[in-house]
């Protein structure tokens, strides 16, 4: 990695590329109803932020952005997801992490290994996946949630070429009546700043 991966002192690695403020208005939502589902065009917006390093059991060293996402319904503009998180890389074995929350009293730890760069394409590849009952790569919730609407997997693939980024994300959910609904996200955003 080259030297504007590096802020303040500390290697950001292949974290440098999302660093900035997206802004992207191609988004669609599947998510579940009671006896279907919905479709949900939105906007939203991402902020990354560089947030230093940390060092584990004096051994691991971590690079850390932190960012924020806020997504709002194209049909009423009103919020209607709220996240806050942070991606992690260890460059000792380019392992990258995201750890994020949601405001449903759900969070998740997800991992993965940097995908190569698509050779001339320069595209930055981040892949993660987490399942529930798993004590590394896993996924807690509050009670009501684990018993009523269960996430039991997600999985996030989000590309940075240049000043565009794309997303796409799975949240499995065991919901009403249905087991293993696929709750898809996904949208493309253009760095603003
Ligand atoms: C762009 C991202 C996302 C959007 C726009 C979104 C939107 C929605 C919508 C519209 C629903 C249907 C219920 C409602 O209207 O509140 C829903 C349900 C749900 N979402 Fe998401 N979601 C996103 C990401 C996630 C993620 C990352 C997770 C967890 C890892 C998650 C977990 C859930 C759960 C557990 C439910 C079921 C709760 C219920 O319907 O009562 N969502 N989401």
């Amino acid at each position: 990695m080259n030297d504007h991966t590096t802020i303040d002192g500390v290697n950001y690695g292949p974290l440098a590329a999302l660093i900035g403020v997206w802004k992207g208005d191609k988004g669609v939502d599947r998510a579940p109803e009671p006896n279907a589902e919905e479709r949900n065009p939105y906007y939203e917006t991402i902020t990354f932020e560089a947030a230093g390093d940390v060092d584990n059991a004096e051994e691991q060293v971590l690079a850390v952005v932190r960012y924020h996402q806020v997504v709002s319904r194209k049909s009423n503009d009103e919020v209607f997801h709220d996240q806050v998180g942070y991606w992690l890389w260890d460059s000792a074995d380019d392992t990258i992490v995201e750890t994020f929350t949601i405001p449903r009293a759900v969070a998740v730890v997800a991992g993965g290994k940097l995908g190569q760069p698509e050779s001339l394409a320069q595209e930055l590849v981040f892949e993660v996946s987490a399942e529930t009952g798993s004590l590394e790569f896993g996924i807690v919730q509050a009670p009501f949630m684990f018993n009523k609407a269960k996430t039991t997997a997600f999985s996030h693939r989000l590309t940075v070429k240049g000043d565009e980024m794309r997303y796409t994300e799975t949240t499995v959910l065991d919901i009403y009546e249905k087991k293993a609904y696929d709750h898809t996200d996904v949208n493309t955003l253009t760095r603003q700043e």
